[in-house]
């Protein structure tokens, strides 16, 4: 999605905007731009279509003076993917410019107003009304024409606004798409991002619902007085190091984002879980005999995963639903249920709407994410956060993993607020411990699955199957496939098969099933005997020591035995690799595929 920094301050604001564009670039996106005031001289402005790299050349030939400037990447909603399009938008008399992160729903009807009134517009974007609107309302006091400007606004907004005939601040409002404010020394950045401004400064405040900030050289002001907090990750986390894209960093960085995220999280001695995050709302979470799981993507097969996890160790009826269909939806939420919504960037635009939703209708809210202080973090009862360290390639991979790992301390602590044994508790405690060395020892078939993608990367379509812990598994599997390498690819729980897909298979079709040594084995072994029946080729994820099954399938990857419940974390190791090998076998832009937003803060 689209991606917003804005500076102030005493360094040249030009390379500090190119910079915290740049860091934002994997979020997606179609075109960028920029505006710097210069004092002496007009405005530095420059939009354009395409990537940044192509553009960086020209770009550093150019001296831009000035210390106060903003710059956008675009990710195209209204209006196609032009130089026009490009954000910021300017008034008519090019003083005021804007960059905006959302989208105004009434701007039809504030575009004909203000077109009526004499404003004359030059763009097809949504964006452009509030630089006609704050021109309306401009007298002399930036902030003040911002307040009254965002007042008309139907929808959603962070933006960041400046104008030359107030040039010594920024101002910045927020309502529904994220902004932070990021304190520096004699600077201050604002942005939709954190990774945009983790090279100046740690220090970092978010905006809340509905606040406007102004932002001098010197200070800046908010309605609500609030203290900044440290960013818990450094500026080298969101570079590649040595690896080729930041999928294949983020992968292999699983041993240790799963070990942040268990720190200080378990007893095992006492079959227990603790999660200070959980601690103000103990008793309620005792009452409560129903959980939903809210989430999209990948977050969801996650909460997939947790419903066989909630059901089985604690006994509570767990429903899943993507967050675009349960917000629409007439749910049966009672006082003893409680909504539990999973983000790893907490400011994903379907779920925030489900958990206002559900909190408005006094249910409990519980939620995980990976990003600290986000909407979702600030507007849930109680959380969990992952811990996991920035997540920078757009397919999710780490972030999926600690869901799974917390939503496992999770299913222990309502476990044993009910009928899980102390037995019982400490073999998955103890299990939960050692699955950073699992996953560590999983990864080793690496090189193995990269021959492998070799052998797969022409197909056109993919099957992925299982049951029980690993169907969430297979479809995303099927999800990092589809989205990295653009082929076809399905997953289903493998006894739906000979309800329809089945059709489907003929000699040669690659089918991807994942049958660890489970209590479904056998199941699956019958399902992939139907497959090699009609010809597929069948890849198969097994637990080591499984010699039967090379018998019968064509390839083989193993993953180290653990608790049923823990499989998935394992088993979607050799997915995400499968993914992310074939995909750049086939030449793809693996960190950022086409069409795709690392966090979609739009509906
Ligand atoms: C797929 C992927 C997406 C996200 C989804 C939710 O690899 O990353 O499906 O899981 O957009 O994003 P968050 O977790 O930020 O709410």
């Amino acid at each position: 999605m689209c991606g917003i920094i804005g500076y102030i301050g005493v360094k040249p604001a030009f390379p500090i905007l190119l910079s915290g564009l740049k860091r934002m670039e994997y979020r997606g996106y179609d075109s960028f731009g920029f505006r710097v005031l210069d004092s002496d001289n007009e405005p530095f402005f420059y939009k354009k279509t395409g990537k940044i790299s192509l553009a960086e050349p020209e770009l550093l030939t150019m001296k831009v003076k000035g210390r106060v400037g903003h710059a956008h990447t675009r990710w195209a909603t209204h209006g196609q993917v032009t130089d026009c399009n490009a954000h910021p938008h300017l008034d008519c008399k090019g003083d005021i410019s804007v960059v905006h992160n959302g989208i105004i729903e009434n701007y039809k009807e504030l575009r004909e107003e203000l077109q009526r009134e004499g404003h004359k517009f030059v763009s097809q974007t949504d964006t452009e009304v509030i630089a006609h609107l704050v021109e309306k309302f401009f007298d002399g006091n930036l902030e003040c024409a911002v307040k009254k400007a965002v007042g008309f606004l139907r929808g959603t907004y962070g933006i960041v606004v400046i104008s030359k005939n107030d040039p010594d601040k920024l101002v910045a409002a927020r309502s529904g798409s994220p902004l932070l404010i990021g304190v520096g020394e004699n600077e201050f950045l604002v942005a939709s991002d954190p990774a945009a401004v983790v090279s100046s400064t740690k220090k970092v405040l978010y905006l809340n619902e509905g606040e406007v900030a102004t932002i001098t050289p010197e200070n800046y002001f908010i309605f609500t007085e609030r203290q900044p907090h440290e960013i818990e990750w450094s500026a080298e986390d969101v570079e590649k190091g040595t690896y080729p894209h930041f999928m294949l960093k983020e992968i292999m960085e699983q041993p240790s984002s799963l070990k942040n995220s268990l720190r200080g999280r378990l007893i095992v001695e006492e079959g227990r879980a603790q999660l200070g995050g959980l601690k103000s709302v103990e008793e309620r979470l005792r009452d409560i005999d129903k959980m939903y799981i809210v989430a999209c993507g990948t977050a969801r097969y996650a909460g997939l995963v947790a419903e066989y996890m909630f059901e089985e160790y604690a006994g509570i009826t767990t429903k899943v639903d993507a967050a675009s269909e349960f917000r629409y939806r007439k749910s049966t939420m009672d006082r003893k249920s409680a909504i539990l919504v999973v983000s790893q960037s907490g400011e994903t635009a379907d779920t925030l709407a489900a958990l206002r939703d559900a909190k408005s209708r006094g249910i409990l809210t519980l939620g995980i994410t990976n990003v600290v202080d986000s909407t979702q973090a600030r507007e849930t009862d109680a959380g969990v956060y992952n811990h996991a360290g920035p997540e920078i390639g757009v397919a999710s991979t780490k972030a999926f993993t600690s869901q799974l790992e917390v939503l496992a301390l999770m299913a222990l602590c309502l476990g044993r607020q009910r009928q899980l044994s102390n037995v019982m508790g400490q073999r998955i405690a103890a299990e939960l411990e050692r699955m950073p060395d699992l996953v560590e020892l999983a990864l080793k078939c690496a090189p193995h699955v990269k021959e492998l993608a070799e052998k797969y990367k022409d197909s056109e379509n993919m099957i992925y199957l299982g049951r029980k812990y690993n169907n969430p598994i297979a479809m995303e599997g099927a999800l990092k496939m589809k989205e990295l390498s653009y082929i076809h690819a399905e997953g289903v729980a493998a006894g739906e098969l000979k309800h329809g897909m089945i059709a489907l298979i003929e000699n040669g079709f690659p089918a991807i099933a994942i049958c660890p040594s489970d209590s479904v084995y056998e199941k699956m072994i019958s399902n992939i005997m139907e497959l090699k029946a009609r010809g597929a080729r069948v890849l198969a994820v097994a637990t080591e020591g499984n010699e039967e099954i090379v018998q019968i399938v064509d390839d083989v990857i193993y993953i180290p035995k653990t608790l049923e419940m823990l499989t998935p974390i394992l088993s979607v190791i050799p997915m995400q690799l499968f993914a992310y090998y074939v995909a750049a076998a086939r030449g793809c832009d693996v960190d950022k595929p086409r069409n795709l937003a690392k966090s979609v803060t739009v509906e």
